[in-house]
């Protein structure tokens, strides 16, 4: 990538990662590649190679030749003529701070705008301000793979003498993608600490689900439900399946060109099983779950929202294998319209970074979208091709609705035979999943109260004392099924294909 961007006369290139070590390493070994490709090529004959310069903003100043950050800037503008390729470690430190930059800003703009072979990396984790992010092309660096955590790990062992089978280390090193290598080796020398010289694979994922916990813009879920644990929804269930199949053998899918789905929207009335239906999809492509917290990636301090959605994508990807949930997606967009413009500019950035990233990368990732307003959606969210499909989850139907109540009354611990299912299916419409279930939990805990067995009549009351979203928020819900009916494919198990088995279906 970045050979690419200085062949492409590229000036200023940013490197977006605080891992100085790794950022040399990689311009080092792009450096490489660069130049033996030009030494190859005779198309441009002044140059035949780069010389790589190394700066560092911290034990740099002082004692080197060019005193300060303006120093060196301003020779690179004005004094280079060799074509040389400058790496500014820790470069961010003066940004950030606000340093003199109407001087860096025109500094760098003489370097983008001089037609010499020189050029500038700048590695730091930066909030750029627009004026100079305008000349400049970010990189990321990809976080460590498992096997670069699994031979640092070896190497801290080997180091600390201690002895730890490969299988251990391997299933620690599992534990710690996701974080940088110097994170990842403070965790593991915390980890032998705490542990006193022993290693523990479980401490380790502790002290990271802590870690994620903290701060918490990704959160880790293991989920337990499967597909018995949802009621209808056979639309929806029925691709899921197809897509797992796609999904578990997807590298044969590829080689036979089956476009393997990257990603769902589920829209629909809140407590109908959006969020659950991620989770079963995560169980049926057996892969763990990553629940993206976009309400508080939008309410980081302004100016941090897009460097905050990169390391938000760099973690989903170090995390690969696994489906990607974006629940609420609606909380980053609700805000818009009372702020201003420029926060608009984010929330379209940061979505159509989330496309682009879903249709560019190549891991195996399933992205979900969950909203339960689909008034507030951008319209690049709905955009055809961009999400392979998008769901409308209705308010369940009759015979959905008895599914859902023998399933959570499975799950109190009663048997669904011995219940008027029928007559609870009427009694709900209207009722969401969520709501038929809190009936039900209500019922058992008035029964248990009560110390009698639970019965119909528990069930029945518990309902007519609920009233659901479909009632007290009418207007809303009826607009929300209004857009689900031309606007995307029904997630329901569609009512006529039933209609011989329970013909009250139909008049639902
Ligand atoms: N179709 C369903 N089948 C079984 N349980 C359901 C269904 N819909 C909702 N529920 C119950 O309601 C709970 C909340 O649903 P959830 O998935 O969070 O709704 P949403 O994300 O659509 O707001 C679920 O955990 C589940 O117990
Ligand atoms: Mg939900």
């Amino acid at each position: 990538m970045l050979e690419l961007l200085i062949r492409s006369q590229c000036k200023i290139i940013v490197l977006n990662t605080i891992e100085t070590e790794r950022a040399i390493e990689y311009v080092k070994e792009q450096v490489g590649v660069l130049n033996k490709k030009l030494k190859e090529s005779s198309r441009i004959e002044d140059l035949s190679e780069y010389q790589l310069k190394i700066w560092d903003a911290i034990d740099g100043l002082g004692n080197r030749e060019y005193a300060n950050y303006l120093d060196i800037l301003r020779h690179i503008a004005e004094e280079e003529d060799e074509p040389t390729i400058y790496l500014l470690l820790n470069y961010h430190r003066f940004i950030r701070e606000g340093l003199n930059v109407p001087a860096i800003i025109s500094f760098i703009r003489k370097i983008a705008n001089s037609s010499k072979f020189v050029h500038v990396i700048l590695q730091g984790e930066f909030n750029l301000p627009p004026e100079i992010s305008q000349y400049c092309q970010v990189i990321d660096i990809p976080l460590p793979s498992k096997t670069e955590i699994f031979d640092l790990l070896k190497e801290i062992c080997k180091r600390e003498e201690l002895k730890v089978r490969k299988v251990l280390l391997e299933e620690c090193a599992e534990y710690l993608s996701g974080l940088t290598l110097i994170e990842a080796q403070k965790m593991f020398e915390i980890a032998i600490v705490k542990g006193k010289g022993k290693i523990d694979p479980q401490l380790i994922q502790r002290l990271k689900a802590e870690k994620v916990k903290k701060e918490g813009l990704v959160e880790y879920i293991a989920p337990q439900e499967t597909i018995n644990d949802l009621g209808g929804l056979d639309n929806l269930r029925q691709w899921a399946i197809m897509v797992s199949k796609v999904f578990k053998n997807r590298e044969q899918a590829i080689k036979k060109k089956v476009p393997v789905p990257k990603g769902m929207l589920l829209a629909g009335v809140p407590g109908t099983g959006k969020t659950l239906s991620c989770k079963i999809l995560a169980n049926l492509f057996q892969i763990p779950l990553l629940r993206v917290d976009i309400g508080k990636l939008f309410n980081s301090r302004l100016g941090e929202t897009e460097a905050n959605t990169r390391k938000v994508l760099k973690e989903i990807e170090a995390q690969a294998p696994a489906v990607v949930m974006i629940d609420e997606a609606e909380k980053a967009f609700s805000g818009l319209s009372s702020s201003d413009s420029s926060d608009a500019g984010t929330t379209a950035r940061v979505i159509s970074s989330f496309l682009y990233f879903m249709q560019e990368n190549t891991a195996p990732l399933f992205f979900a979208f969950t909203v339960n307003n689909v008034l507030a959606l951008p319209p690049e969210l709905e955009r055809r091709g961009r999400i392979d499909e998008i769901w409308f989850v209705d308010l369940p139907a009759p015979n959905e609705r008895k599914e859902i109540a023998r399933i959570h009354l499975r799950k109190v611990g009663e048997k669904p035979e011995i219940f008027d299912l029928d007559k609870i299916a009427e009694a709900t419409k209207g009722f969401t999943g969520a709501e038929i279930e809190t009936a039900i939990k209500q019922a058992k805990l008035k029964a248990f109260y009560e110390d009698r067995d639970m019965n119909d009549n528990d069930i029945l009351e518990a309902i007519e004392e609920t009233i659901p979203l479909s009632v007290s928020r009418k207007e809303e819900i009826e607009a929300l099924r209004e857009w689900g009916k031309t606007r995307a494919r029904l997630a329901n198990s569609s009512t006529t294909k039933k209609k011989s088995a329970n013909k009250k279906v139909l008049l639902n």
